[in-house]
């Protein structure tokens, strides 16, 4: 993936099609030793439409190999957003005993004039090529409620204390409920429970997942993490996902972490989990399969505020990087962890690193030199001193830039894009972006992905994250150290640098 004059945003470390749309990551899936990622695409254009399942793969989360489409639209259905399961006992009858299929469960959204017309249900496909070549179960669709907003669906196989079998979340998109469901055969399928309304329902709730998780690395305290997406009502504004902590008992989840039941309260957004505090973080979902039960995520990187009109060409939307989450308890409560998946390190040029120790930041911004780049990784270590706010500059040019930084007393991370380049394609674009976060031992640390159209920030050790898209010129590339009012200090940063 190199860039060329005219395409100076394609990412180096993120997955974007070659030249088409895409938004929700789909049936994420690690399977015969390589990592699957379908995707809601279009594959005739670069804006929403035509929805089918594009198709990438990759052996190690670092660098992607795209594929024909998986599954197409038709004049009867858009395939919309789900999952893929390796049905290992042929449960469907897809494949053989010795040739078990793969199943991918998804939304028909079924186009007017066709049998459904106006329903979203859900339906089946099968693959017995290991995901390279699907076809549509001819019994469509195997789960229809008769509503025009059902979706999503996530299949995972429970085995626990109530038996083993099939279960799907979905969304009940604009009642801000998910509803559970069980299946021996992911053929025919029977309600278990709902959950929802809670927390964060400002806008329609979108592609759940439901996994389990030891709390604190211990095996005999797991706990069970439901994540739904909402679009808009997110942190800072437009889309973003949410998660609950809590108990699955093989029939309803149950919520430890709820704050609010029902509608949403707009004074307690800060209070909910988030599983990003960025504009451009949607749609998340994790791989089924990873080997040493690793819980693994991607999200789309982008805001449907704004989504079909960010200035990239010929594709339009990145991926997240791929992220591996855990459960922690931290101030008495579980909350997730979350630090970048992929090994960069093939692809990072050690001649160029760059470290810092300890240096005081006066007053201003202070370019680093010889720490410019616009695909690097930046670990950086922040004291607070007199400054009310400090932090870095990245892709910055003297006028322009992207500042991430700390407000001590506020307690605020902050990504302020208002001057990240192209700004002006949509008016809510650009934005000064915060997320709550306390000191640890008095400091402040940061890992940030600069990957030429985004800033992906691991805060605290994953603790807080916030991604957004920037685009900047391709001049653009200073890293620089800033405090505001008042002085601060890095305590030491390193840069490392790829491609
Ligand atoms: C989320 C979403 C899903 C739907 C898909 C359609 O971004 O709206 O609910 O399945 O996109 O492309």
């Amino acid at each position: 993936a190199t860039a060329t004059t005219a395409d100076t945003f394609r990412p180096a470390l993120h997955y974007a099609a070659r030249n088409t749309w895409l938004n929700d990551p789909n049936g994420l899936i690690f399977h015969d030793g390589v990592y699957h990622l379908y995707y809601q695409n279009n594959p005739l254009d670069n804006v929403w439409g035509n929805m089918s399942w594009g198709h990438a793969t990759s052996p190690d989360l670092t660098t992607w190999t795209e594929h024909p489409v998986a599954i197409a639209c038709d004049e009867e259905e858009d395939i919309f957003s789900g999952s893929i399961v390796f049905d290992r006992d042929n449960s469907s009858g897809f494949g053989t005993d010795s040739a078990p299929p793969l199943v991918a469960v998804y939304t028909s959204a079924f186009k007017p004039g066709s049998a459904h017309a106006g329903i979203q249900a859900q339906s089946l496909a099968y693959s017995r090529d290991g995901g390279y070549t699907w076809t549509k179960h001819t019994a469509n669709p195997v789960l229809n409620r008769g509503s025009a907003e059902f979706r999503d669906p996530k299949v995972i196989k429970y085995d626990g204390g109530a038996g083993s079998y099939w279960v799907m979340v979905a969304a009940e998109a604009t009642d801000f409920q998910v509803v559970l469901y069980k299946s021996e055969d992911l053929k025919s399928w029977e309600l278990l429970s709902t959950f929802g309304p809670a927390n964060g329902t400002g806008g329609v709730w979108e592609c759940p997942d439901l996994f389990p998780l030891p709390v604190d690395g211990d095996p005999d305290n797991v706990q069970w993490v439901l994540t739904v997406n909402l679009n808009p009502g997110g942190p800072n504004n437009g889309s973003a996902g949410q998660y609950f902590v809590g108990d699955f008992d093989g029939g309803a989840f149950t919520s430890a972490t709820t704050v609010t039941e029902g509608l949403q309260d707009p004074d307690r957004l800060g209070e909910y989990q988030w599983l990003d505090w960025g504009r451009d973080y949607y749609a998340a979902v994790s791989f089924s399969d990873v080997p040493d039960n690793r819980r693994l995520m991607i999200a789309w990187m982008n805001n449907w505020e704004y989504a079909n009109q960010i200035p990239t060409s010929p594709w339009r939307s990145p991926m997240t990087l791929a992220r591996e989450i855990s459960l922690h308890t931290i101030e008495g409560k579980p909350r997730l962890i979350q630090e970048a998946a992929g090994d960069f390190a093939s692809i990072s040029d050690p001649a160029r690193a760059f470290r810092l120790a300890h240096t005081e930041i006066a007053d201003g911004t202070h370019i680093l030199d010889g720490a410019a780049g616009s695909v690097q990784r930046i670990d950086v270590t922040l004291r607070p001193g007199s400054a009310t706010e400090f932090g870095l500059v990245v892709r910055g040019d003297g006028d322009q830039g992207t500042r991430i930084g700390i407000r001590p007393v506020e307690g605020a991370l902050v990504v302020d894009r208002r001057d990240s380049g192209k700004t002006g394609f949509h008016e809510t674009f650009a934005s000064i972006d915060t997320a709550p976060i306390r000191a640890i031992d008095g400091d402040y640390k940061l890992t940030i992905f600069v990957d030429r159209c985004s800033v992906e920030v691991f805060a605290q050790e994953g603790q807080v994250t916030m991604t957004e898209l920037i685009f900047p010129a391709p001049t653009s590339t200073d890293l620089a150290v800033y405090a505001l009012g008042g002085t601060a200090a890095v305590t030491n940063l390193d840069v490392i640098h790829y491609a």
